[in-house]
């Protein structure tokens, strides 16, 4: 059984590796890509099966279980209650569009805990890694939460998922939490979206209905850098509420 250390540097490693293909995938123009059949306005696209072979290839090497967004539970002999958690690409959209906003992420969870997130930043190349008892970082730089706690200086990072339940309940609570802040920023990748908390360029985030895979490396990011995170589970397996901030926003009424 690898140490935590070591798994830290297989999942760096492996997060390179990936970032390369991808940037070759978008210099080749490989952007082909289909809707999904069960869920409206989920986008799968062939770059998304590309990168997470890679991921599992590399991955597999620890002989840890590994969930992935695009197969599932990767299963080993091995017994351990550590698991990986990937996103192949997390930002699917803006890969394909050129958005230029998204991240190769990979987190070990031990339970529900989170021991550590990796993420490769598209397109810089940037390699950030966290966890509560590592720290955050970015390419060996650390990372520390903004140190505002005036809700009328705060930024808040939101998106609508695909599985977001556009209603007039949905509405007002959105409306309701962006209300509180002075300013409102849609990433299109929840990752990315944390990684802006994690460094302090906003002080929030706050997703409804957000898949597992796409915030798990990012948790690990923003409790390295000192932030506060609070997931609530939903009845769908895991579909979450998360929101992540810097410890110093009354955010009370908000997380319901
Ligand atoms: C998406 C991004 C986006 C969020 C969507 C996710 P994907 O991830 O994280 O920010 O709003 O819900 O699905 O599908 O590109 O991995
Ligand atoms: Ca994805």
């Amino acid at each position: 059984m690898k140490s935590i250390d070591e798994l830290l540097i297989l999942s760096k490693n492996t997060a390179i590796l990936a970032f390369n293909k991808l940037e070759e995938l978008d210099r080749k123009n490989i952007k082909s890509y289909s809707l999904s059949s069960s869920i409206p306005r989920e986008f799968k696209s062939d770059a998304d099966h590309i990168i997470e072979k890679i991921l599992i290839d590399e991955l597999s090497k620890s002989d840890l279980n590994i969930l992935s967004e695009e197969s599932g539970l990767n299963k080993t002999s091995h017994q351990s209650s550590m698991r990986f958690i990937i996103d192949p690409i997390d930002g699917t959209v803006n890969f394909l569009r050129g958005i230029h906003c998204c991240s190769i992420s990979i987190a070990l969870f031990d339970n529900d805990e989170a021991i550590f997130g990796v993420l490769a930043l598209y397109p810089s190349g940037d390699i950030v890694w966290g966890g509560k008892d590592i720290g955050s970082f970015i390419n060996g730089k650390s990372l520390k939460v903004s140190s505002i706690s005036n809700m009328n200086k705060s930024i808040l990072c939101t998106g609508f998922p695909s599985r977001f339940r556009f209603n007039s309940s949905s509405y007002s609570t959105q409306m309701e939490l962006m209300s509180k802040f002075s300013k409102v920023r849609m990433l299109g990748s929840a990752s990315q979206s944390l990684f802006q908390v994690a460094k302090g360029s906003v002080e929030c985030y706050s997703e409804e209905e957000i898949m597992f895979w796409d915030v798990a490396a990012g948790i690990a990011i923003v409790e390295g850098a000192g932030g506060r995170v609070k997931v609530l589970k939903s009845d769908s397996d895991f579909v979450l509420k998360v929101t992540a901030d810097n410890g110093l926003l009354d955010l009370s009424g908000l997380n319901k």
